[in-house]
C-alpha cells in the first residue's frame, strides 16, 4: 500500500497517513475541511453549495487536498458510490490499485463507497480542471476540439508526453484550431507573452477567457470531454474476482462468429452492456483459451480491449469484454469505402494501433494475430486492438516458439514466423504492415488472386505488395519498413506510433509565435 500510495497518491508526501501501514484504520473524521474564502474557518464545514476550488482538507496531524469526481459515475453495486462530475469527495481508504473507498461531500442517496480510481482526482491539481487533457497530442487535441458539441472559444491545455511540465493551449477559433506554447518561468510561473506573466495555469486560462489579448479569440468553454474512460473492471467486487456468475449475463444479440465461437452483445446484472465471447464446446483448449483470458485482465491500456470477467466453471467458457459500438475494423472499412474516412483517419487509425501495439511490446507481449479484423472500433473515432488469443511472454531468446498445429493467417504472418514457426514483435511489426495496406484499402485482401503459400513464395523472392491506388507515399514507405526481410531492421511500435502521431505535422511550425502577438 505505502509504495502504491506514493507513486499515485499526489497528496502523500512524508507525512501522509495513507503511506502508513495501517492506512486501512485511516478515518474521516480526523478530517477538517477548510474554506479559504472565510477567514478563521479552520472549524467552520464547508457549505454544501462551495466549489472545489475553494476548499482545501486538512487532517489534525497533517493536510491534503480534498478530491473531485472528473465524470458521472452510476454505482453498480450496494458498496459502491454514485456521483457527478464536479462532486467533491474524501478518499477514506486507497484500499486497491484501481478501487478507492470515497465519502460523498455533499451526499446524494448514499454517503460512501467505492469509487473506480480513475474518475477522481486531487481537488487542486491540475488533472482536475476540465479544460486539462493529459498526454494527448497536437493532432488529437484538433481532432477532440473539432467535435461538434464545441463552438468557438472551446479550449484545453496540455502537457507534453515527453516534456512533463511543458503544456500548450489549443483554441477554437470558429474555423480552425490555433496552438500556443505555454512557457515556464523559473519561479514556476506561467505565460504565452512574455508581457503577461501568471503564476499558475488556472490564472492564465482566467485572463484569457475576461479577456483576447492578443490570442486569436477569448477562451470560452473547455473542450467536451466525450472519451469517458472505462472504469477498470465490472464493478469493484469483480476487480480480483473476475469469474462470475454466468447467470448474470443476459445474451441481447449475436454480434459475429469467429474461428473458435460467437461474439454477443449482452448485459452484465441487467445493467452494464458488455460483449461476451463464447468459446465453441471442444475447439480449442479451454486452458488456452483462459489463458488469453489471464493476459487481457493483465494488460490495460486505453487502445486494447478491456477484459472484465470470464464464466470458465462450466463449458461453453465466456469471457466478458468491454463492448465496441461498431465492431471490427475490417468491415468498418469496407462499409465507408472513403465515404467518410479519408488519409488523416486513415493514419489516425494507424496511430492508435500503433499505440496499443506499443505498449504490448513494452510489456514483451507478442499478439501473433494482428489483422483489421482483430481491431474494434467505438464511438468518438476510437479504434482498440483486440485478440490477444495467440500472444505470448517472450521466452528467454525473446521468440515464441509456435506449435507445430496453430493455424496461421498466412498473408499477414512475417515470413520467417511461417517458415520456422518463430514468432517475436518484429513479427507483429510485418502484420502491422498488412494492416495499414488494409486500411489504405478500405478492407481490401492483401495479395488477389493468389493464396497465402503463394504469396510466401513470391516475398521470399523479394517482391512485395505495390503502392495501393491513392495512398500517399509516406504512408507506403511505412508499410515496406514493416515488411524489411531481416526481422530486426523493422521498426518499433514505439516509432510507429510516433511517426504516424506526428504525420502531418513539424511541430516547430505549428505553433503561433507568442513574440508576434503580445501587446
Ligand atoms: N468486444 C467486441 N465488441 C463488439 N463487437 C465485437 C467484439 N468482439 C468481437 N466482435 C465482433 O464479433 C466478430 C467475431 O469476432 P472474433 O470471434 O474475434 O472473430 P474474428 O476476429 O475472426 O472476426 C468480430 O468481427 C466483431 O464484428
Ligand atoms: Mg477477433
Amino acid at each position: 500500500m505505502g509504495n502504491f500510495c506514493r507513486k499515485h497518491c499526489s497528496c502523500c508526501l512524508q507525512t501522509c497517513k495513507f503511506s502508513d501501514n495501517n492506512s486501512e484504520s485511516y478515518k474521516v473524521d480526523d478530517i477538517v475541511i477548510v474554506n479559504n474564502h472565510v477567514e478563521n474557518a479552520g472549524s467552520h464545514p464547508v457549505p454544501h453549495q462551495e466549489t472545489p476550488q475553494n476548499i482545501t482538507v486538512h487532517s489534525r496531524k497533517d493536510s491534503r487536498v480534498a478530491y473531485v469526481a472528473l465524470f458521472d459515475y452510476e454505482a453498480r453495486t450496494s458498496d459502491e458510490l454514485s456521483f457527478h462530475a464536479g462532486d467533491q469527495l474524501l478518499i477514506l481508504n486507497f484500499t486497491h490499485e484501481s478501487w478507492w473507498k470515497a465519502r460523498a461531500v455533499t451526499p446524494r442517496e448514499k454517503a460512501e463507497g467505492f469509487v473506480p480510481a480513475n474518475y477522481v482526482a486531487p481537488v487542486h491539481s491540475i488533472e482536475s480542471k476540465p479544460w486539462f487533457f493529459r498526454d494527448i497530442k497536437r493532432s488529437e487535441a484538433e481532432k477532440q476540439i473539432l467535435q461538434q458539441d464545441n463552438k468557438a472559444g472551446a479550449f484545453l491545455i496540455r502537457e507534453s508526453e515527453t516534456q512533463k511540465g511543458n503544456y500548450s493551449l489549443s483554441v477554437y477559433d470558429g474555423i480552425t484550431v490555433k496552438h500556443y506554447r505555454i512557457r515556464r518561468l523559473d519561479d514556476g510561473g506561467f505565460f504565452i507573452s512574455p508581457k503577461k506573466k501568471f503564476q499558475d495555469l488556472e490564472a492564465l486560462v482566467e485572463n484569457y477567457m475576461k479577456v483576447e489579448d492578443g490570442l486569436c479569440c477569448k477562451l470560452r468553454k473547455p473542450c467536451t470531454k466525450n472519451e469517458v474512460p472505462l472504469p477498470p473492471d465490472l464493478c469493484y467486487e469483480t476487480a480480483d474476482h473476475w469469474e462470475i456468475d454466468r447467470n448474470s449475463l443476459k445474451f441481447l444479440k449475436k454480434l459475429g462468429q469467429g474461428q473458435f465461437g460467437e461474439v454477443w452483445e449482452g448485459l452484465w446484472n441487467n445493467t452494464i452492456s458488455v460483449a461476451i465471447k463464447t468459446l465453441k464446446t471442444g475447439s480449442m483448449n479451454a486452458e488456452d483459451f483462459l489463458r488469453e483470458a489471464q493476459l487481457m485482465k493483465s494488460l490495460r491500456h486505453p487502445k486494447l480491449i478491456q477484459l472484465y470477467a470470464v464464466c470458465s466453471l462450466e463449458e461453453p467458457v465466456f469471457i466478458i469484454t468491454e463492448l465496441m459500438r461498431h465492431g471490427s475494423l475490417l468491415i468498418y472499412l469496407q462499409n465507408d469505402n472513403g465515404a467518410t474516412i479519408k488519409v488523416p483517419q486513415q493514419v489516425d487509425i494507424g496511430a492508435q494501433v500503433a499505440s496499443g501495439m506499443a505498449y504490448l511490446e513494452s510489456q514483451n507481449f507478442i499478439h501473433r494475430d494482428l489483422a483489421a479484423r482483430n481491431v474494434l472500433v467505438g464511438d468518438y473515432g476510437v479504434y482498440k486492438v483486440a485478440d490477444f488469443g495467440l500472444a505470448r511472454v517472450f521466452k528467454e531468446d525473446d521468440v515464441y516458439q509456435a506449435k507445430k498445429d496453430t493455424k496461421l493467417p498466412l498473408k499477414w504472418t512475417a515470413p520467417e514466423a511461417i517458415r520456422s514457426n518463430k514468432f517475436s514483435v518484429k513479427s507483429d511489426v510485418w502484420s502491422f504492415g498488412i494492416l495499414l495496406f488494409e486500411i489504405a484499402t478500405y478492407g481490401k485482401t492483401p495479395y488477389p488472386g493468389i493464396n497465402g503459400r503463394q504469396a510466401l513464395e513470391k516475398i521470399e523472392k523479394g517482391y512485395r505488395i505495390p503502392k495501393p491506388f491513392n495512398c500517399p507515399q509516406d504512408l507506403y514507405n511505412i508499410m515496406m519498413e514493416c515488411w524489411n526481410a531481416v526481422p530486426e531492421n523493422r521498426p518499433t511500435f514505439e516509432t510507429l506510433q510516433w511517426r504516424l502521431e506526428d504525420y502531418f505535422e513539424t511541430e516547430s511550425s505549428s505553433y503561433l509565435d507568442s513574440n508576434s502577438f503580445a501587446r
